[in-house]
């Protein structure tokens, strides 16, 4: 039987509520664009008929507005994981409507094998290519599509003009066995290849190709400012110095850089600062097809091509410069606990707050509200060689320092994160006891309005190992939440002895 092409209408009449899907797409790069659409616009017509219409859906990590913003506006989602970027499904999960669980990304898809999420009832992904034989060649990410296309029931296809068929030979497809069988994973530098260039499929699975040529939603990023500008400097320095002191090997090592404004523009200046180097990372920013261009990046292995517009163009244009030099993997590899800590990553990520004595929040705004998810970052931090944060000493226009005496919510411990940067310094934080890392990240990383007042908060504590003080350790959040300030807190009416 050959390959069907059906509408979009069709493909979204086949999906019951209750279903659990499974999307491609890591980022808005390669996200299925036209079904969620579809699925809306029935979610919404089940509901105007009284009938409830809601879905779970497992992606790679965010999507577009396409699939997350639809479907958010149509009130049909049941539970989503494993990270998101959207306004409205913030807004859902953050009043408790959706359901949201933060998982680390390497490990989405093994929980899928390992039946965590129950069944998956179908698999929903964007390709750029598909045989009558079932081989798919994916578009501009991989994400879980491998896994979703081997778990699911039945698999819809949006075949995606907008991607070329000639993308075939970018991807390596690999799925490592499962415990008790897992063997070595073969892959030993970030050039590595283990697997096949495409996903092979039984074609009967397939119930029906949708045609499309909607363009990925990436949108460009903010422009790098001074802040930016001066974190990445600083980033630069930092490894440079270790360079020169030889704790990094002389022909440098892989670098992992986190998702958003800031990494994309601390990313930018470690060009011509530092050695050439090759990235082992998970999401490919613009800046990465700008340091390609001029040498200072070698190759890049990655799971999602996430670039604007223009840069997108720019690398279909000039395909056989860019597949030598751009590998997409699963994201259970490209985030791969063994394979990082074996290749010995330079890992840079960013916080939404770090505290006094590294630990370091990047989901949760006070303690409470979801912003994205932890996405691959723990992954990277937890199993690098050198792990680095970075963010901005201040947010909301200097109203809030984001150095706390304790994060309101904790993803990376002070067991994993060794160095801090924001644009006033660097904290180096190995090698040293809880005290000594306070006095680092006083003395380097905390915005000058805010240095005595934390100062203040550290005294506090006397003399103990870790010298938190519980009473007044959420104490800058709540004079936060009372005055909009987190400037000109009076500790004398937290002290509780
Ligand atoms: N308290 C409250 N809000 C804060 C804050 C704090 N301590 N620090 C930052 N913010 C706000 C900013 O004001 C901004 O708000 P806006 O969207 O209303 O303008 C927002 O958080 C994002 O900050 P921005 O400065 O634009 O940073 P970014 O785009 O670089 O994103 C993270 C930063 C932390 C949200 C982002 O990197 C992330 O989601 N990280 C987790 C996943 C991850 O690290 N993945 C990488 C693995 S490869």
């Amino acid at each position: 039987m050959g390959l069907k092409i059906i509408s979009k209408d069709e493909a979204a009449s086949y999906i019951n509520n209750g279903d659990i899907l499974g999307f491609s797409g890591f980022t808005p790069a390669g996200a299925a664009k036209a079904i969620p659409g579809a699925l809306a616009a029935r979610a919404r017509k089940e509901h105007q008929a009284g009938k409830p219409f809601k879905v779970g859906i497992i992606t790679g990590a965010s999507t577009g507005d396409a699939l997350d913003g639809e479907l958010a506006r149509a009130r049909a989602v049941l539970f989503r994981t494993p990270y998101q970027s959207n306004r409205e499904l913030r807004d859902l999960i953050n009043n408790g409507e959706v359901d949201f669980f933060d998982i680390h990304l390497s490990s989405v898809a093994q929980s899928i094998r390992y039946g965590f999420f129950g069944k998956i009832n179908f698999a929903i992904i964007e390709a750029a290519d598909v045989t009558e034989k079932g081989e798919i060649t994916l578009t501009s990410s991989v994400g879980i599509s491998p896994t979703i296309c081997a778990s699911a029931q039945n698999v819809l296809i949006e075949l995606n003009k907008s991607h070329p068929a000639a993308l075939r030979g970018i991807h390596d497809i690999y799925e490592p066995e499962d415990p008790p069988h897992r063997k070595e994973i073969p892959v030993f530098a970030p050039e590595d290849r283990a697997g096949s260039p495409v996903i092979t499929i039984d074609p009967d699975k397939i119930l029906g190709i949708v045609e499309t040529d909607i363009p990925d939603e990436t949108s460009p990023f903010k422009e790098s400012d001074d802040k930016t500008e001066t974190i990445g400097r600083n980033v630069a320095s930092f490894l440079l110095s270790e360079l020169e002191r030889g704790t990094i090997p002389a022909g440098f090592l892989p670098v992992q850089s986190g998702v958003g404004n800031i990494a994309n523009a601390v990313l930018s200046s470690l060009g011509g600062t530092v050695p050439q180097f090759r990235m082992y990372t998970e999401v490919i920013q613009d800046s990465v097809i700008t340091l390609m261009k001029n040498n200072a990046v070698s190759f890049a292995s990655g799971c999602s091509l996430t670039v604007s517009k223009p840069v997108l163009k720019n690398i279909y244009g000039n395909l056989p410069f860019f597949k030598k030099r751009i590998l997409l993997r699963p994201q259970e590899i490209s985030n791969n606990p063994e394979i990082i800590r074996r290749l010995g990553l330079i890992t840079i990520n960013t916080a939404l707050e770090a505290d006094l004595f590294r630990n370091i929040n990047s989901t949760n705004v006070l303690g409470s509200r979801m912003m994205n998810g932890i996405g691959g970052a723990g992954d990277f931090t937890r199993n690098a060689y050198l792990s680095i944060f970075t963010c901005p000493s201040t947010a909301k226009n200097g109203t809030i320092s984001t150095i706390v005496p304790m994060v309101t919510h904790a993803d990376h411990s002070e067991h994993s994160v060794q160095v801090l940067i924001t644009e006033q310094g660097i904290a180096d934080l190995r090698a040293k006891s809880p005290k000594g890392k306070m006095e680092e990240i006083l003395n380097n990383c905390v915005h000058p309005d805010y240095r005595e007042q934390l100062r203040e908060y550290a005294r506090l504590g006397g003399h103990t190992h870790t010298p938190q003080t519980l009473c007044a350790a959420f104490g800058m959040h709540q004079h936060y939440l009372k005055t909009g300030t987190m400037k000109g807190i009076d500790w004398g009416t937290y002290i509780c002895r």
